[in-house]
């Protein structure tokens, strides 16, 4: 039923990026101008190919470590405050990925002023050595905040040219700032990068040095993601990896193959994909939603859905992991599907998702015993909301499921541990 997959880096890189700039219309397609501009002066100095790419990947995700709405707005002001913490974070979510691990080490230190590098303890604390793609990511980055997205592009060229030239030498390497100032001449240049199609030129133009991952790079991507998604919170720093946990385990017991179950997990890394485009202030807010904050949040299955069926190769995993709000009645969302249009994997991972919602603690209360947890969801089977079978499948061997997501959670507790003590803008760590 599955097939090896072979998927594009390229691709995969940019739904991210593009899933993160949903979070709000301030953010609409940064992260792919940030990448085009820094495509276009690597280009223009006649970088090699690979090195293109690399600062292209490292552009096209350099604010992946911005956890917060608030946190997203600082970096967009032109001086940025207290610029280090998302390089940081960025750095630490993305260094563990081989094919990106380039790209980590210039998204860390992507802030970092020209006139600054050599008294920098960040710049010290990194081992003393600003790669070029980072000053390349931090001018263009400056470039793309000072757009004004409500009016005319050209006529706002000349502005941003003496606004960048005026920090030649300060914020900026000088060479960039020529490199600029030639690009900035052509008009196509500003068009590209005010028009919706810039995601299509950029492709075209990383194609050449695309990686095509095979099925363990996947999962180790997915892995990535997997983080990036809950670690924005401690509300969800665990929840995906108890959920891929579950939603393999019932998989290879409802008979699912070896690697269809690895599947499984990939799609439990994915299944809150959508949630990075919902602001972390929503996903934290204590007590109970409104009606308008419960639509919004209602709307990351649909993101996941649409993020990931854009990369063809992934539609099963799609449906896996974006169908876990249906519900078998038809009463779920988004898509109102009902039980014979629910592939059985989509409902698996609804029952692997209540069941770890259920059982996890969260930080505000502590997780269903399993038999309390069962008893919820023999509930929701009887009614009609979860898969009868699939449920009583969980139910018949609960101590096992249950165990495979306290090691998977215990295991992420430790990573997140670990990625919260890194100190975050205007607050104490691991406190958002
Ligand atoms: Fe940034
Ligand atoms: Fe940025
Ligand atoms: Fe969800």
């Amino acid at each position: 039923m599955i097939a090896d997959l072979k998927i594009s880096l390229c691709d995969l890189s940019m739904a991210l990026s593009d899933v993160m700039d949903l979070v709000s219309p301030v953010f609409s397609g940064h992260h792919r101008q940030v990448a085009y501009i820094a495509l276009s002066i690597s280009r223009e100095m006649g970088l090699p190919e690979s090195e293109r790419s690399t600062i292209a990947f490292a552009a096209a995700l350099h604010d992946m470590g911005a956890l917060s709405v608030r946190e997203r707005v600082s970096a967009m002001e032109f001086e940025v405050v207290q610029p280090h913490a998302h390089a940081e974070h960025g750095y630490s979510l993305l260094r563990t990925f081989a094919p990106l691990a380039e790209a980590a080490d210039i998204i860390r230190l992507h802030h970092v002023r020209w006139d600054e590098r050599l008294d920098s303890e960040v710049v010290e604390a990194a081992g003393g050595n600003v790669p070029l793609g980072s000053y390349i990511v931090h001018i263009s980055d400056r470039i793309a905040v000072l757009i004004d997205r409500t009016r005319d592009v050209l006529s706002q060229s000349g502005s941003i040219r003496d606004r960048i030239a005026r920090e030649s030498g300060a914020m900026f390497m000088p060479e960039l700032v020529d490199v600029f100032e030639k690009l900035a001449n052509r008009e196509y240049f500003w068009l590209d990068l005010s028009s919706p199609s810039v995601g299509s030129v950029l492709h075209k133009r990383m194609h050449k040095a695309d990686v095509e991952l095979d099925f363990d790079m996947l999962l180790s991507l997915a892995d990535l993601f997997r983080r990036t998604i809950d670690f924005r919170s401690r509300f969800t720093a665990t929840h995906s990896a108890g959920v891929a946990a579950v939603a393999e385990s019932l998989a290879s017991r409802i008979g699912f193959s070896r690697r269809e179950c690895l599947h499984m997990e990939v799609a439990g890394y994915l299944h809150d994909l959508g949630k990075l485009a919902i602001p972390t202030e929503l996903l934290e807010k204590p007590g109970r939603l409104s009606p308008e904050e419960m639509n919004v949040m209602k709307s990351h299955t649909f993101y996941t859905y649409r993020t990931l069926e854009s990369i063809p190769e992934l539609s099963t995993i799609a449906e896996w992991a974006a169908f876990h709000h249906e519900r078998i009645d038809g009463t779920g969302y988004p898509f109102k599907l009902s039980r014979k249009e629910l592939p059985i994997g989509s409902r698996v991972m609804a029952v692997a998702d209540v069941f770890t919602a259920l059982t996890e603690d969260r930080p505000y209360r502590k997780g269903m015993s399993p038999e309390q947890a069962a008893r919820v969801i023999r509930k929701m089977a009887d009614g009609q909301a979860l898969d009868p079978d699939v449920a009583s499948e969980a139910l018949t061997d609960l101590e096992s499921i249950n165990q495979a997501r306290i090691d998977a959670q215990s295991k992420s507790t430790i990573e997140y541990d670990s990625f919260s003590s890194i100190p975050t803008e205007g607050r104490s760590a691991a406190s958002d």
